[in-house]
């Protein structure tokens, strides 16, 4: 597949490794692709451009920009850019404040999500949350002696989430789906329980997985 990955950041980068080691194609989307020049040296089969370009090239697209700018971030990308296609939103809304005994504050309340906001600027863009409540070096193909941890997606678009399965099919996960993007109400805090440990114990290691009784 051609992935247009919206961001240059961490999240950003582990996304991409992870897409160019299934063998798919991808151009990162940035104000400024001078500062991937190094990274990309590493990196077969990525490229760096304007966050328009790289909606364009995917058929996939990942958003990864900080949540705060994540409206901008999509409006640089067009519109038209985003069309029709999957757009996997690994955002999250983070306000730009210390967390609270290990707590982060999120712009957004639990009636209505950061994922909703977007979706209802872009309505033609299949928008599915995925791999916002993992951190970054867990993202691709992780391993747990339990076996495989799950990534919970919502999204309005099927045929959008069946693509996004079966790109977490390849990076390890197992997937549970929530639904519709109102879900991404309850997925977006998953962000918040995942960092406390971090914030209070320096512990970085975990995922989520759920479990069903026979
Ligand atoms: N870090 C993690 O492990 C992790 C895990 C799960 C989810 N997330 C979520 O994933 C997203 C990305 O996180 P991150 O840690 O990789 O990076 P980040 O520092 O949150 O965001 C960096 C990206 O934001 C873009 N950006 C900043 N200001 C901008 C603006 N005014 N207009 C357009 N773009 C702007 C930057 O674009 P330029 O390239 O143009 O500078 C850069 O690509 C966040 O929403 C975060 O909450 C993070």
């Amino acid at each position: 597949m051609k992935v247009g990955i919206l961001g240059s950041g961490d999240v950003a980068k582990a996304l991409a490794v992870g897409f160019l080691k299934h063998g798919h194609n991808v151009v990162m989307g940035t104000r400024d692709p001078a500062k991937l020049a190094d990274w990309l040296t590493q990196q077969r089969g990525a490229r760096a451009s304007s966050f328009a370009e790289a909606a364009k090239f995917g058929e996939v697209v990942v958003l990864a920009v900080k949540g705060t700018v994540a409206l901008e971030a999509l409006r640089a990308a067009g519109a038209s850019n985003l069309a029709g296609k999957p757009v996997i939103d690994a955002t999250n809304p983070i306000a730009d404040a210390p967390p609270v005994n290990g707590v982060l504050k999120f712009f957004t309340n639990l009636d209505e999500s950061l994922m909703e906001r977007l979706q209802r600027e872009f309505p033609d863009a299949r928008f599915v949350k995925a791999f916002n409540s993992v951190g970054n070096p867990l993202m691709v193909n992780p391993q747990f002696k339990e076996g495989k941890p799950t990534m919970f997606i919502c999204g309005n678009d099927e045929a959008a989430k069946q693509t996004v399965r079966r790109i977490l099919d390849q990076f390890g996960w197992e997937t549970a789906d929530m639904g519709k993007a109102e879900a991404a109400r309850a997925i977006e805090p998953l962000c918040m329980l995942w960092l406390i440990p971090g914030f209070l114990r320096n512990e970085w290691s975990h995922a989520f997985k759920l479990l069903r009784q026979e």
